[in-house]
Parts: structure tokens; sequence; C-alpha cells
């Protein structure tokens, strides 16, 4: 297409633009509710340089590196001056200049919400200025990220910045992986991980200053945070506090009962609050926090002109393609690189392949196009390379998700394409079912696209849909996490903080009433919650473990069949995800007879992983065998250690010796030892019971008895519960075998609807196991299917809001 068309041609599409503001350089704005006050900065140069003297000194003396690369590459001159250019990049930050402002703010509020461009500085330097201004004497300064990778990424930039190591005074924390210490002043961690900390800690007594970053993301553990940081807060006087922590921990912890008014009438206005946030409709933070004042980071981002295209396009990915070609053969290769946002690893792959193969015909005239892909699961090594400098008389096009939106910074960019879709997660509260679905972007992030290419000089924007579609298609921002997804986990955890009334608690943007509802229900099937709607003493057990309520329970559960050794190793190897076995293109036919010899006996999936796992304990967790097995010791965890590699050398030696060690089958021997950790700590002994797979199957049905299906005709299943019709993956060891019943771990929407990790189970266990949920005539065919018949009848007859409804109440009609 690009061919016939001529270089030019595809341009035309572009023709409606829109040049952006050019935000306000150079002035601080402090902004309380409508006024507006401007701050003159002081200069606080001398301070600071005494502090980098100080850091200089220790990193001269040798006493911060010493184990973190071997000492004959430690060339001093050479790190004083890597070190010296971090300290020098510091400043060029926009965040820099206002400093001293945001100190001032910090100290004279409780709770701040601060706003700037992607880029401008807030991750790295806020916690770090707050820390030179002495506030990690008081405790430590917690920063928060919805996404792992930039936790682990933002927080060796800073151990690098500071000079320390990282893990000691800078350190992460991420579910499965704590790398703090006792040292440990800056800590970044993911949202969820502080949402756990609340569990041991309510008042969140280590930290001096929280710092909810990324909060424009509205990541369903951010909102919760946002509750409960502002209950925290709210607590003015003493005696409300010790209202509000006896009412939490009447059951729990008598430490807090005998709290005195006067520790903490002293603590409680020491704790700070930062909120911040890349998007500039922060008025609604500032709202919910009672009028918190909003500092303003003026960010340095150049005008993007806006091209839409005239017509829908088809086939974005096509798209996408060709508007990149088109750029790198009309443009001057040294002006500026490429960003296009795909939806997932599929389409950056599928998009790789088809870049390759048409840049090959392009012939020698044409300048070198450096293709890069960024997602998650892409190993270390590889996401290295969109961070490296773009050799001269080359293009980089950098193929990302939504990763790139505002999580990282890609310097260099001057074309942005925005094909205006992503994965997001949806949930159906009626089926319980939740899936990944390519979603049409908002307004707020087609922006956010937009300004990644303004950052560095004037940018461009591509955006493969009509002006038409942006103005009355997108909506203005993403919807919440909170109101598309399953949230049974975190009511099992507001229930653990004694957070009974659900319904009252003060969301920003409160869940739909039918998803905490359906919630309730699944936590009271699983037996963590009573009729009235408390914690259970199984529920608290279950709240314990950083899992699924599904997983927590089938853990709980097999303290009563006796095989917790079997279930923590199964529930581990589930938790590492479904990339265990690999399958290299030329030996394919290998790999899949290694994968089925592990299912021998159509044991079904969740034995298969067990075998796996005590096959490889057996050897002595041999890297070999691995390799023998297919099995995957490359680094996929979702945990690219290291996209950090900036600028220093030194970091990479490091950081590819980390990557190498960071493995599948590593990580779910982590989380193994992890969770019989936290088995000791629920009481619950480690049993094993290896020789008999019945209970083991059970325990997992205690689990997961709601994921229960039936088989129909032409091997397709019926779910038991809420019926729809489903299919075992391809990859199952049972796919072939089909058993008449099954329990699934969960369900996948790719071309059909997908059950992954399948177990066959005898329909009676069903009603032995849960008959609080199934009653004989749902495990026995003749009668269920006549009530199928009913309610689906009813359906037709009825319009939409009624059925669910009415469907409920059919399906608990005694027939
Ligand atoms: O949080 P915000 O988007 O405001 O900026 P930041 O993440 O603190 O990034 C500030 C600067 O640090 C950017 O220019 C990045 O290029 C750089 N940075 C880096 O080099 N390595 C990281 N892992 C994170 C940031
Ligand atoms: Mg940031």
């Amino acid at each position: 297409r690009y061919r016939d068309s001529g270089a030019g041609d595809k341009m035309n599409p572009f023709a409606e633009q829109e040049a952006w503001e050019e935000h306000q350089i150079g002035k601080a704005t402090l902004k309380y509710g409508s006024k507006d006050r401007k701050q003159k900065s002081d200069d606080f140069q001398f301070v600071f340089e005494d502090q980098i003297d100080f850091i200089k000194a220790s990193v001269m003396d040798g006493v911060n590196f010493e184990d973190e690369v071997p000492a004959e590459s430690l060339d001093k001159s050479m790190e004083k001056s890597a070190f010296e250019k971090l300290q020098e990049d510091r400043k060029t930050l926009p965040i820099y200049a206002y400093r001293d402002e945001l100190l001032q703010a910090v100290d004279n509020h409780q709770v701040l919400v601060i706003v700037g461009e992607t880029g401008s500085g807030k991750t790295t330097q806020i916690p770090q200025y707050l820390h030179e201004a002495g506030y990690t004497k008081r405790g430590k300064i917690g920063c928060t990220q919805p996404r792992r990778v930039a936790a682990m990424s933002v927080a060796a930039r800073v151990s690098q910045e500071m000079g320390v190591k990282l893990g000691h005074e800078v350190g992460y924390s991420i579910r499965f992986e704590d790398c703090t210490s006792e040292k440990t002043l800056l800590k970044y961690m993911t949202d969820g991980m502080l949402l756990r900390e609340f569990l041991g800690e309510p008042d969140l007594a280590g930290y001096s200053v929280v710092m909810v970053d990324e909060a424009h993301e509205r990541t369903l553990s951010t909102d919760i945070l946002f509750g409960l940081v502002k209950a925290t807060r709210s607590v003015q006087s003493a005696w409300d506090l010790k209202v509000w922590t006896a009412s939490l921990f009447v059951d729990m912890d008598p430490y807090w009962l005998i709290l005195t008014s006067q520790d903490i009438a002293r603590f409680r206005p020491d704790l700070k609050l930062l909120i911040s946030s890349a998007t500039l409709d922060a008025e609604k933070f500032s709202d919910y926090f009672d009028s918190a004042p909003i500092f303003k980071i003026p960010g340095r981002r150049f005008p993007v002109e806006v091209h839409y295209t005239k017509a829908p396009e088809a086939d974005y990915l096509d798209a996408a393609i060709v508007t990149a070609l088109q750029i790198h053969v009309t443009q001057q290769p040294g002006d500026g690189d490429i960003l296009i946002f795909f939806t997932g690893q599929e389409e950056i792959e599928t998009a790789e392949e088809i870049l390759k193969h048409r840049t090959r015909g392009l012939g020698t005239k044409i300048p070198e196009l450096i293709i890069c892909p960024i997602y998650a699961n892409l190993p270390t090594e590889l996401q290295a390379k969109i961070f490296e400098p773009t050799p001269e008389g080359a293009r980089k096009v950098v193929l990302a998700t939504n990763i790139a939106e505002t999580s990282l910074t890609i310097d260099g960019i001057k074309y942005v394409i925005d094909p205006g879709f992503c994965k997001m997660k949806s949930y159906n509260p009626r089926t319980g079912m939740e899936s990944l679905l390519v979603t049409p972007i908002s307004k707020a992030s087609a922006n956010q696209r937009a300004g990644r290419s303004g950052r560095t000089g004037p940018g461009k924007c591509f955006r493969l849909y009509t002006a038409y579609n942006y103005y009355s298609d997108l909506d203005d921002n993403t919807v919440p996490e909170i109101q598309r997804t399953n949230l049974a986990n975190v009511v099992l955890t507001l229930k653990s903080l004694g957070i009974h009334d659900l319904l009252n608690f003060d969301f920003m943007d409160p869940p739909p009433a039918e998803a905490l509802l359906k919630a309730l229900e699944l936590l009271f099937a699983l037996g963590a919650l009573n009729k009235l709607g408390e914690l259970t003493k199984v529920g608290r057990r279950m709240a314990e473990f950083p899992l699924d309520p599904m997983l927590s329970k089938m853990i709980v559960a097999s303290e009563k069949y006796q095989c917790s050794d079997e279930i923590i190793s199964i529930a581990a190897m589930l938790s590492v995800g479904s990339s265990i076995f690999y399958r290299p293109k030329d030996k394919q036919v290998h790999a899949d007879t290694a994968r089925m010899n592990f299912h021998t006996g159509n044991v079904g999936d969740h034995t298969a992983l067990l075998k796996i796992y005590s096959s490889w304990k057996e050897t002595n967790y041999s890297t070999q065998w691995c390799y023998e097995n297919y099995i995957q010791v490359r680094l996929v965890s979702p945990y690219p250690v290291l996209l950090l590699l900036f600028i220093d050398a030194r970091m990479i030696v490091q950081s590819s010796l980390e990557g190498a060690l960071v493995r599948s089958m590593k990580r779910a021997r982590d989380i193994r030892d992890q969770l019989e950790g936290l088995l000791e700590r629920v009481e619950i002994e480690l049993m094993s019971n290896s020789n008999d797979l019945e209970p083991i199957k059970k325990a997992i049905t205690a689990g997961f008895f709601p994921h229960s299906a039936r088989m129909q005709k032409n091997g397709s299943y019926r779910t038991v519960k809420h019926p729809q019709t489903v299919y075992i993956h391809p990859t199952s060891g049972l796919a072939q075998v089909l058993p008449r019943w099954v329990i699934y771990h969960e369900l996948v929407l790719t071309t059909k609807e997908y059950m992954r990790q399948v177990t066959e189970l005898k329909p009676e266990w069903l009603v032995e196991i849960a008959p609080h949920y199934y009653q004989m005539k749902d495990v026995e065919d003749r009668v269920s299917h006549l009530c199928n018949l009913v309610v689906s009848m009813l359906l037709r007859l009825l319009d939409q809001r009624k059925c669910l409804a009415v469907q409920d109440a059919c399906l608990r009609i005694e027939l």
C-alpha cells in the first residue's frame, strides 16, 4: 500500500490540525481553590550542594558500591563522572526550579495534590527532596506506583542518583518481592503493596510521607488507598482515632486499644499525603481531599500538531505501520523517533514482523529503522534497547503498550502514532466474569499519548481516527478500574480492616452496587463472610494471603484435606502464570512431547503443574532439567528487572546479572517459600499427601467450586452457575480428553471463551463441598436442563434490565 500510493499521498488524509497550547514556563503556581498565588523561588543551592558533596564523598570511599560490581570494573574516576552527570541531569528536570516552593507547600499542608507532565521529575525527585529536607528522620517516605515495572525501575534509578545500593536506603516492594531493608528510607511500591501494609499498620506509623503517584491512572488499589488515607487523616481528635482504631481492631490487636491520646495527637498531623498526577484535572482529587491545595509544576511541553484521518481506518495495525514508514522515508532521520501505541504483545509482535519485512524492501537509500518493542513481559535485555540513544543516521520506532503513556519516559520521540485503542479489563457482575477487551481510549489518554511527542521539541501526533470520533465518541476520562473489576479481593481487604459498611465507604467514584453485592456473595460462598457480612475465621486467614480469594480459600481448605504442601506448590505455579513452557519454532514437537509427559494419566492441569514443581525440586532445582523439559528458564516473568539502564554502564553489568537470575521456576519457588511462611502465620501445618490425588482435587474444588462446567455436545462446555458456553483451552492436557465435569482456574476470551488450567471433578463433590451453593438438581442433568430452558424462555420475554433479576430468581426456584 505504501509503495503503490507513493510517499506523499498517505499524509493527505491528515488534513485537520490542532496546535497544542504551550504551557507556561518558568512560573510555579500554587493554587488554593480558585485563588492563585505565585511564589518566588529562594536560593537553596547551597544546602543541596552540601548533600551532593556528602554523597560524593561516600561514593569516593567506595562505601556504597562495594558488592555491586566486580572490583576490577570499579574505575573510580568513571564512577565519579557518571555520578556527577546524574546530578547534573537532576538539575535539568522541570521540577528542580520548584524544589523550595514544593518543600514549603508540603510543610504547610498535610495533603497536597501535585500535577506535572510526565517526565518532569515527580516520581524520582520529590521523595529525594523530602529526604534531603529531613522528612526521613521521622519515618519512611513511601511512593506508590500502579505498575510493578515502574516501581522497580524508578527505585533503581533513584538509588543510582543517591549513590546507594538498591535495597538499602532506596528500595522497592512489589507482590512477592521485597527489595527493602531496615535501612530503607525511600520505598517505592505498588499501590497494592501499600494496601496490604494497611492490614498490619492502619495508621501507617512507619511513614512520614506517603506519595500516591500516577493517581490519574485510578487503579483499583489507588482508589481504595484514597479512601483509607482519607479516613486515617480525617481522624482529627485523639478520641476519634481511639474509637476508630478500636472499632477496627476490637478482635484483632489489643495494642491499638491502649494507644494513649498523646501518642496520636503527636503523630497524626505529621503524616504528609501527596497525590501526584500527570493530568491537569486535579480538581477532582483536591475536592475529594477537602479542597487540598494543588501544586502545579509547569511542564516543558512543546507544541504538538495533531492530525486525524479523514475516514475511519478499518485496519489500524496496517495504518500505523504505513504511517510510520511514511514518516521514516519523508523526514530526516536525525529529526526524531517514532512511538506507536498498540494494545498488547501479540499486536506488537505482528507489527514488528510486518515492519521488518517491509523495510527489507526499501533498499539502501533509506536510512536504517531500528524497531524497539516494549511490553511488560519482554525480556529485560530487549527492554533496555528502547532507552539506548538512536545512532546517527538511523531512526528508532518504539512499539509500545500503554506502559509508555505515562509510566515510562522515552527521550527523543518526535512522532506519536495513536490508533486509539488499549486493552482494558472489564467485568460482568452477572456472570462474575472478568475479561481483557480491546477498547477505545479516552480523550485524556489520547492527549497523554500526543504529549509524548512534545517532550524535547515540537512534535506531531497522528491519530488513526477521525476528529469526529475524537470529539463525539471518546469518553473524556477512562472509567476508573473500581467500576469495571471484580471486587472480591478488595472487599475482603476492607472487611479485614474492619470497614463493614462498604456501601457508605468514601469512594472517590463508588463501584456499581451490583459488583459489590457480587463480591459479598462470592465471599459468603467461600465462607469468608458469615450471613451478617462479618469476617469469619476462614476469611481472616484468607486475607493473610496476597492472592485472589479463590486461591486463598483453596490454600486454607488444604488444611482439612491434609495436603497443604501440594496445594501451595500448585498455587505458586498458578501465580507465575501460564508461560512456564516454551516452544522454540524448530523444536515444537519435542516441546509438546515434553509437556505432555507431565500430563500422563490425564491428571489435569493443576496436578501437572504440581508434577513439574515436584520433579524440579527432586533434581535439586536444576536449570539443566528445565532446559531438557522445555520449561522457561529465561526471563519471562512479569519482572523485567531493569528497564533502568539509562546512563550508567555499571548498572548494565549489574542488571544483566540479576536479569539472568530471575527465572520463572525460580519465581515459583520464591512464591512457594513465601506461601509456606504465610501458612505458618495462619497456623496451618505443612502436610503432604502426594499419593492420593483426590484430596488435592477436593481442596482445589473448595476454592474454585464456582468455576465448574459440564460437557455439552461438540466438545463445548456449559458453566453450571450463570450458564454460558465455554471450551477447554487447546494447551490444556485435558483438551483431547474432554471429561464430563471440570473445574477451571480462569476464563480467557480469545477466539472463543476458553477455560485455562482445568481439572476433572466428580459432580457430587460440588454438593458435598459447597452445599450452600449447589443443590442436587444443579448437578443432575435433566432437571437443570429444564431449569435452563425456563430461564432462556423468560430471558427472551423480558427486557434486558429485568432479565438479570428474573434469571437469578429462576435459578433459585425449586423445580
Ligand atoms: O514522574 P515523572 O513522570 O514526573 O518523571 P520521572 O519518572 O521522575 O522522570 C524524570 C526523569 O528521569 C526522566 O527524564 C527520565 O528520563 C529519567 N528516568 C530515568 O532515566 N530512568 C528511570 N528509571 C526513570 C526516570
Ligand atoms: Mg512518574
